[in-house]
């Protein structure tokens, strides 16, 4: 039986830290689906057509990564897909706490559901969407923080508001 694990996230934007962690799961399961949630972001920068773009983009070489999209319960997502599977980064003792209540709620909603945890890469560790684009909005790089894509996406989108 092939092993079939869901990421997910919201994706506002894809970091190098999301990246690394997907490329990672492709090597302990047969295919990952990248699953970006519908509404966990109130305002997002990125708008989910430019999340999916931006991700299936950054993929488009790997055919067993997989970019869809999710709305409600994540288990209830995971079981349609019959996945196995739910994949999530840990990057810091900080993630520990939330990260801990959500796999033991989503055990609890369903305990076919595994939740596997994966450590990115040391430079990654301090990387979030939240700090990118704070970082980005008042003026800092993030060169080598986001793919290539993602910088060109931030830089058009700093462009139109000056107009
Ligand atoms: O990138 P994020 O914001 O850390 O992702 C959080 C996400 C989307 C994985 C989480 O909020 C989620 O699973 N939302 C779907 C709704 C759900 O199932 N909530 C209960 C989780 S215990």
């Amino acid at each position: 039986m092939s092993t079939l694990a869901v990421y997910p996230g919201s994706f506002d934007p894809l970091t190098n830290g999301h990246v690394d962690i997907i490329s990672r799961g492709t090597r302990m399961f047969d295919r990952i689906v990248v699953a970006i949630a519908v509404n966990a972001e109130k305002a997002p920068l990125f708008s989910m057509d430019e999340r999916i773009e931006i991700t299936r983009a950054v993929f488009k070489e790997h055919p067993d990564v997989e970019v869809d999209t999710f709305d409600g319960l994540l288990v209830d997502y995971v079981e349609r897909r019959r996945a196995q599977v739910i994949v999530r980064g840990l990057r810091a003792v900080s993630d520990f706490e939330f990260e801990f209540q959500m796999a033991l709620m989503n055990q609890r909603l369903n305990p076919r559901i595994e939740t596997v945890f994966m450590m990115p890469a040391e430079q990654y560790t301090y990387i979030s969407s939240r700090l990118i684009k704070e970082v980005f909005s008042l003026g800092g790089r993030v060169h080598g923080l986001v793919p290539e894509l993602v910088e060109e996406r931030l830089r058009e989108k700093r462009m139109a508001r000056k107009k």
